[in-house]
């Protein structure tokens, strides 16, 4: 296995071919963990927890993420949950779940997603199961998943985009203090309406900006 760092560029010089490593022989870590979380890559047997967090929050999810518009069956969350294990194996898509650290509850998803390996560039995206919601669980899910992506990943960019009338989405990114972009005009496809809203969009480029957290990988 190689670790990233041992395959950046060691020059603005360095050839693009040096950089160009398959990502599948990228290391990464078992689980992330915070003061209240651990956040890992879904496993074989997820897939009960991961459909009844789901079912509970159905309303709200389909609100916002066009892939939750039914609530799946449980084969149909083992199909789900097996992909994404094939996903991270690959590198092409980082699933995570989150879990409650005492309790062990299984509290919502997240990830890093559309990645580009070359810059290295990610997008973060995330749920909350509805009866864990407002206690900050994303918010400090979110800020974990930044410093892994630009510390332990060395990510030169990690955005996070969201409908401009997902107001609770929104207040993560300036929560975290989150560079505002820009807004992306008729840019996001609300199957709910149907109505097509404006998307805003953030991005991190290092850690300075981000609220003081405890988080260790590995
Ligand atoms: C977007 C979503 C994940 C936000 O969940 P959330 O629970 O509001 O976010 P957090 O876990 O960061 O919690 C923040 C809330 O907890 C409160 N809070 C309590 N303790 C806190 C702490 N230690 N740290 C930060 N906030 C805390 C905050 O004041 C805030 O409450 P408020 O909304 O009343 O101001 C959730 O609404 C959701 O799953 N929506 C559907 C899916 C979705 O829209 N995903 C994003 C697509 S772009």
């Amino acid at each position: 296995m190689i670790n990233f760092t041992d395959v950046l560029p060691t020059s603005p010089q360095a050839s693009k071919l040096e950089f160009m490593i398959n990502p599948i022989l990228i290391s990464l870590p078992k689980q992330i963990e915070t003061p209240r979380l651990i956040i890992r890559p879904p496993q074989m047997g997820d897939e009960l927890e991961h459909n009844r967090a789901f079912a509970e929050s159905h309303l709200e999810l389909r609100e916002w993420l066009p892939w939750a518009q039914e609530i799946p069956s449980l084969e149909e969350s083992e199909i789900t949950i097996r992909g994404f294990m094939a996903d991270w194996i690959l590198r092409k898509d980082l699933v995570m779940f989150i879990f409650e650290k005492q309790s062990h509850q299984f509290l919502g998803g997240t990830g890093l997603h559309r990645i580009d390996w070359q810059i290295p560039r990610f997008e973060i995206g995330y749920w909350m199961r509805t009866s864990q919601a407002g206690k900050g669980y994303i918010t400090e899910s979110t800020n974990a998943l930044l410093r892994f992506a630009l510390e332990g990943l060395k990510a030169a960019r990690v955005e996070i985009r969201c409908s401009s009338k997902n107001v609770k989405s929104e207040s993560v990114m300036k929560r975290l203090h989150l560079e505002f972009e820009g807004t992306l005009k008729k840019n996001f496809y609300n199957p709910q309406g149907p109505r097509i809203d404006d998307t805003q969009l953030y991005a991190a480029f290092d850690t300075k900006s981000l609220p003081p957290l405890a988080v260790k990988w590995g």
